[in-house]
């Protein structure tokens, strides 16, 4: 059978990986050095010796907060968990999304009045896209009052007012990343599926007038433009258009192939355990805490998205609610210290098989696989390039 490795990350050289993350951390370095006290320098240092000497228990808050304001989006992009099914999708066929899945402003303020002062950064989304929450000016503001530096990512292809762009500009948000994957529309809406290139522009030319009419360090402005064979050619024109502007930065990365909402161990043959190392092959249960718009956290945005909107969601995919129990308290239950111990000895699972009913089982990062075929050539990119 003609299988298709798990994740085309995963095909990816070890270089490509390093880039990748030593690039992220240098175009956002503002987010992280930015507001930064020894009382959170200890608090990172701490997580970075859990992590390198593989502590079970989390003496220490999350460096780094990914809150899902909604998961809600008015886009289609194919990667996504909003991409529209096809024939074979699996769980991409049971998302489900209504207008009561926000954040509630009152939790939130709880969450970070907990983290203030330990967590250094904040994420404002998840699967969604943040622009849809009402508040999410007013909530940015509140986080970044208590100190916390705050990254958004989203399409902007929204028909704002200038009150509104005046909001954003004002709102505390350190760093702001636009997905732009085209220069021309037709190009364009190939993955922002029902988005609009002439609102992205024109919020984004008003936004960076303001910013410097005001003389507004930050937001600072990323322009992100996920590469694929249909828009390559466009990338130089795009960053061309977009620099006069007075954009921050102009970014380009390789874009995923495949449906995001079918990462998850159901759609995988799974053959073998990655090897043991010497440190934990994966650093996301010990760095960084994932907090859903209902409070449910979950380890990472990397694996099982579409078990978390799927009509009826899997409990067990989730590793407690934070709206009831706190952040501190759900970092070191029972099922975050079990991935902790998972993800630091891969083989575990041979001797604790209910690990395998854990968040982390069939990841990349731990399992050596393939997809199933019918996933597979369900993939976005493989459309794409039929239609070329
Ligand atoms: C689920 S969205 C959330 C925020 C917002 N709705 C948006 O689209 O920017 C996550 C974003 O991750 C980005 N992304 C980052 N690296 C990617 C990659 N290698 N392949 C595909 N998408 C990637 C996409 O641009 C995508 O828009
Ligand atoms: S804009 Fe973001 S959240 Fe919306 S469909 Fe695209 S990737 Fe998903
Ligand atoms: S091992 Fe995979 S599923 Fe688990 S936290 Fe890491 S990236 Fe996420």
């Amino acid at each position: 059978m003609n299988e298709t490795p798990i994740n085309k990350k995963t095909d990816k050289p070890l270089s490509n990986f390093l880039w990748h993350w030593f690039s992220g951390i240098i175009y956002k370095r503002h987010s992280f050095l930015h507001q930064l006290t020894l009382k959170k320098t200890l608090n990172l240092g701490h997580s970075i010796f859990s992590y390198l000497f593989r502590r079970e228990q989390a003496q220490y808050l999350p460096p780094v907060l990914k809150v899902d304001l909604s998961p809600l989006c008015n886009l289609h992009c194919p990667i996504c968990v909003h991409a529209t099914p096809k024939e074979h999708s699996n769980l991409l066929s049971q998302q489900h999304f209504d207008s009561s899945q926000v954040m509630p402003f009152d939790q939130y303020k709880k969450i970070i009045d907990e983290v203030k002062g330990k967590t250094q950064a904040i994420y404002l989304y998840l699967m969604g896209e943040p622009f849809m929450h009402p508040q999410i000016c007013e909530m940015s503001s509140y986080a970044n009052d208590a100190s916390l530096n705050v990254l958004v990512s989203s399409h902007f292809s929204f028909k704002f007012p200038d009150k509104k762009i005046a909001e954003i500009a004002n709102s505390g948000i350190t760093h702001l990343e636009v997905s732009m994957d085209g220069a021309t529309q037709e190009v364009y809406e190939q993955t922002r599926v029902g988005g609009r290139l002439d609102y992205v522009l024109d919020n984004l030319t008003r936004l960076c007038a303001y910013k410097k009419a005001h003389n507004l360090r930050y937001p600072k402005i990323e322009v992100q433009c996920l590469a694929y064979d249909h828009n390559r050619h466009e990338v130089e024109v795009l960053r061309q258009k977009l620099m006069p502007l007075g954009i921050d930065m102009f970014t380009t990365e390789e874009g995923d192939v495949g449906s995001w909402a079918e990462l998850a161990a159901e759609n995988f043959n799974i053959t073998a355990n990655k090897p043991d190392m010497a440190i934990p092959s994966c650093h996301w249960p010990y760095a960084a805490m994932v907090i859903k718009y209902d409070g449910d956290a979950i380890p990472c945005c990397l694996f099982n998205m579409g078990k978390q909107f799927a009509k009826e969601p899997d409990r067990a995919m989730t590793l407690g609610n934070v709206f009831e129990k706190g952040v501190a308290t759900v970092w070191n239950d029972k099922p975050y210290r079990d991935l902790r111990r998972y993800v630091a000895k891969p083989s575990l699972v041979d001797s604790e098989t209910e690990l395998q009913n854990s968040y982390c089982y069939g990841c990349p990062q731990l399992s050596v696989g393939t997809i199933r075929e019918t996933i597979a050539s369900d993939s976005p990119e493989f459309n794409i390039r039929t239609n070329q």
